[in-house]
């Protein structure tokens, strides 16, 4: 097992400056907004591990089930060539066991190769799949999404998977997952594989519950961005005074986040020098998360250069796993 980090990743700013400049940014907005990847540090990571496990949190329980079921369609998929198991976003891994072990099993020629910004997330990952998985070949890179894959791609003639698991793209635009998928094509060869969770549109009263349970873990969840704050840019936000607000809207199909003020209020943010003014029922957008129809999934990957394969889904067909083939012909090779 080993953890490289190519370098090139090394940002100008210390990851407490861009915090608090991301923060600064979104809350001088008219539409004030927080970036959703503030969400995850060590106490979000593990609220989130509470919400997949609730019962009206349908995605990570269907894309389980989607994944046990159709385990062997997608060794028949990779075919008997040697690979890289790429992955982007590991989170805690349960989904990702599920298919090491079965590849294990099946005798697979293959290296897995997660690739996450977070240096911590990676140490993590890779201990627990030392001990759970000791005979895996793991080479995990801390770096951008798109320069790990370069890196490997320079060292490595093997074809890739590269795993997109959750509803991670759900969370990007409709014009952000085709810029995304457009750069993550141009990194990789013709034949190579990428499989992609999408969450799919449905009946809105399960939606609604799935971002609104009634234990109020996402509330939590979402709160815990207000908390972030105060613990580490030393904001003086009174989480009493906020609200989660989970809510959908028909034309964008997209569950929306928010964090509400409750009242007039000034939050004071020690690291940023200055305060920020709240009215009244006053919003901060915090994520979406767009759902799909299949033909959106197939537009989407003819529109960035795929080929769809195969889409695989669970006994309830809420959410898809999607198998697609990078198509690239001889003139038409970005590099
Ligand atoms: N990205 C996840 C999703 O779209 C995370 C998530 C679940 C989430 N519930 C949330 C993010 C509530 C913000 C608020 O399903």
């Amino acid at each position: 097992m080993r953890i490289i980090s190519p370098g090139d990743s090394v940002s100008t700013f210390g990851d407490l400056e861009a915090f608090a400049l991301d923060v600064l940014v979104g809350l001088s907005e008219m539409n004030k907004r927080l970036p959703s990847k503030y969400l995850y540090d060590a106490e979000g990571s593990r609220l989130f591990t509470e919400i997949t496990r609730l019962k009206e949190y349908y995605p990570t329980q269907c894309e389980k089930e989607t994944l046990e079921k159709n385990k062997d369609r997608i060794v028949s998929q990779i075919g008997d060539e040697p690979f890289n198991l790429i992955e982007f976003g590991s989170g805690d891994g349960q989904k990702t066991s599920l298919l090491l072990d079965h590849f294990l099993k099946m005798d697979l020629d293959f290296q897995y190769v997660p690739i996450d910004i977070s240096r911590s997330a990676m140490i993590e990952l890779c201990d627990e799949l030392d001990r759970r998985f000791p005979l895996i070949q793991v080479e995990a890179i801390v770096s951008e999404y798109f320069s790990g894959i370069k890196w490997l791609n320079n060292r490595s003639e093997r074809k890739n998977l590269v795993l997109f698991l959750g509803s991670n793209i759900g969370n990007f635009s409709h014009a952000e997952a085709r810029v995304f998928l457009r750069n993550l094509w141009s990194c990789l060869n013709s034949g190579d594989l990428v499989l992609i969770g999408f969450d799919l549109k449905k009946d809105i009263e399960l939606l609604l519950r799935a971002y609104n349970d009634c234990e109020g873990v996402t509330a939590k969840f979402n709160l815990n961005m207000l908390a972030r704050i105060n613990r580490e840019l030393g904001g003086q936000f009174d989480l009493s005074k906020f609200r989660h607000f989970g809510t959908y809207d028909v034309f964008s199909g997209a569950m929306e986040s928010y964090l509400v003020s409750l009242e007039k209020q000034e939050v004071f943010i020690e690291e940023i020098g200055r305060s920020f003014s709240f009215g009244p029922w006053e919003p901060i957008h915090v994520e979406y998360s767009y759902k799909y129809l299949q033909s959106d999934i197939d537009n989407l990957a003819r529109e960035t250069g795929f080929v769809v394969r195969e889409h695989l889904h669970d006994s309830k067909k809420y959410f898809i796993d999607s198998i697609w083939e990078v198509k690239k012909s001889e003139n038409n090779t970005s590099e």
